[in-house]
């Protein structure tokens, strides 16, 4: 089957953010405990922290780590977290039924980002706390001047500030299922009360105020418009939820999920938009798109467990198996974040270790990568520059989610700094492969570099601690050039990065 994309370096649609490869962690199941944190573990340094996984991230380069929930944090209170650790009370975590410890608190979290080589996303608890704790976290975390706060953080330790920058005003507020869930004006209010709070302190923080938990919700895109409404002049981005799941085992239908991202992004962009001309505003608001995954193999599962358990520690908690499609899937997602790089600013793959994850740890073992982590990997390295507008012609295919859905979906970036171009291809057709006519146009002296791909004859193949290595990417022949063009096979079901360089 043949397919073509034309693309041209000054059709640019914007700079792509780095942050769009950012990341997600939450105190829920062996995320933190085990998962990045262990003492004890050979790996461990003398924080606790395994320095195995924070190997993996460095390289994965995750530019951005939001924290601590997720849905943990609407009942989540912060003072119980710093200090002596022996001081620090359990409690019990409402979200997912278990003890917290709070042996790994905010102050850790610091430490481990400077680490990880990652920023700090802070998220705060708008369930059932308010503007005065809120307030209070702000100042432990970041004030310098000698009040009360600031100087109970140099008590634990800490003379420097963290200087956190960016803060979620609370996590989806929309949702039934969250302790202190709000009306979309109650929760626009809050949320603009408290940023406008954040503000006095330092004008300067990126605010991000909730947006839907998913595109099916009743209240979307309503919630949006009213909690922008309320709230539009006082933050910088507006957050996006969104997990994919193939219950239905159908291939072709969940790979053509990206169709309702590009849907979802859209209309959230229209809001925006709107709101902004109807309050006559002068700043801009974005997207963030802080947490997006496939979610499915153990939710249901997992889901019902949780509400028969006795309220364990770090219990094994949505450790999905990924397979294959997967890993597509989350190459589509990215390839949509990359062609919406002009409203999309930041993205969180959720999560990042071991709960719906890339990456998974045994206890006092090893850490391996899932099937997911590949296309995240590969785009992190590669997908950094500016994002290019693109013309593709594919066969195409009819599903539920859309009719003459495109068999191939793909993004372009160019890097000028290190005269790169990249081209990412998810081939979704499921036993031929695509001869691809890519053409690259106003770069000059073009040669290819490298053909990056990953596939599996079996779709449901999963790595396992045992079998790590079944899916990882392949290095192919790379592609050839004539002037402008090169033609490359994608393989059936194969996620690919085409790697060229230009001269000038
Ligand atoms: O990432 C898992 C959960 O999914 C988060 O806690 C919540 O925000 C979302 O519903």
């Amino acid at each position: 089957m043949k397919a073509s994309i034309t693309t041209n370096a000054k059709f640019q649609i914007a700079p792509i953010d780095d942050r769009i490869y950012g990341s997600f962690l939450e105190h829920l199941g062996r995320a933190i405990y085990e998962g990045i944190y262990e003492p004890g573990h050979p790996s461990s340094n003398e924080q606790g922290f395994r320095t195995d996984v924070l190997d993996i991230i460095r390289d994965l380069q995750v530019p951005v780590i939001r924290y601590p929930g997720g849905n943990y944090v609407s009942a989540f209170k912060w003072e119980d977290s710093v200090g002596p650790r022996e001081l620090r009370p359990k409690r019990l975590d409402l979200a997912w039924r278990t003890i917290e410890t709070n042996q790994f608190g905010i102050a850790e979290f610091h430490d481990w980002c400077q680490q990880a080589k990652a920023a700090y996303m802070m998220a705060i608890n708008l369930g059932s706390r308010g503007i005065e704790d809120a307030r209070n976290l702000l100042e432990y975390c970041n004030d310098n001047s000698g009040a009360a706060w600031g100087d109970l953080r140099k008590q634990h330790g800490y003379q420097e500030p963290f200087n956190i920058r960016m803060w979620c005003l609370g996590n989806e507020m929309d949702g039934p299922w969250q302790v202190g869930h709000k009306t979309a004006y109650e929760y626009g209010r809050l949320a603009n009360e408290t940023a406008k709070t954040y503000r006095k302190f330092d004008e300067d923080l990126e605010l991000i105020v909730c947006g839907s938990s998913n595109d099916k919700m009743a209240t979307y895109p309503e919630w949006e418009a009213e909690v922008l409404d309320q709230s539009y002049e006082s933050v910088d981005y507006i957050s996006l939820h969104k997990y994919w799941n193939n219950y239905s085992r159908d291939t072709l239908n969940y790979l053509a999920s990206h169709y309702e991202l590009d849907e979802y992004i859209g209309t959230v962009r229209s809001v925006i938009q709107y709101i902004k001309a109807k309050k006559r505003a002068r700043n801009d608001v974005y997207i963030c798109f802080d947490e997006w995954n496939p979610w499915y193999h153990t939710n249901k599962r997992d889901h019902e467990l949780l509400q028969t358990w006795d309220w364990p520690e770090a219990p094994h908690l949505f450790e999905d198996p990924y397979n294959l499609e997967d890993a597509l899937l989350v190459g589509t997602v990215i390839n949509s974040f990359i062609r919406n790089a002009d409203i999309v600013k930041i993205a969180c793959m959720a999560q990042l270790i071991n709960v719906i994850a890339p990456i998974s740890t045994e206890k006092s073992g090893s850490v391996w990568k899932q099937t997911i982590f590949y296309p995240y990997y590969l785009a992190s390295k590669y997908g950094r520059g500016t994002a290019l507008q693109i013309q593709v012609n594919s066969p195409t295919y009819d599903c539920k989610i859309r009719d003459q859905a495109s068999y191939l979906d793909t993004s372009v970036v160019l890097n000028e700094e290190r005269q790169e171009i990249s081209v990412f291809c998810v081939n979704k057709h499921p036993d031929q492969a695509l001869h691809a006519e890519i053409a690259l146009e106003n770069l000059s002296k073009l040669s290819g570099l490298e053909h990056i791909c990953l596939t599996c004859s079996d779709r449901y193949m999963t790595n396992t601690v045992q079998q790590p290595n079944r899916v990882v990417p392949q290095s192919l022949e790379p592609p050839k050039v004539r002037q402008i063009q090169s033609i490359v096979s994608l393989p059936a079901l194969s996620f690919n990065v085409l790697r060229y360089r230009y001269q000038g």
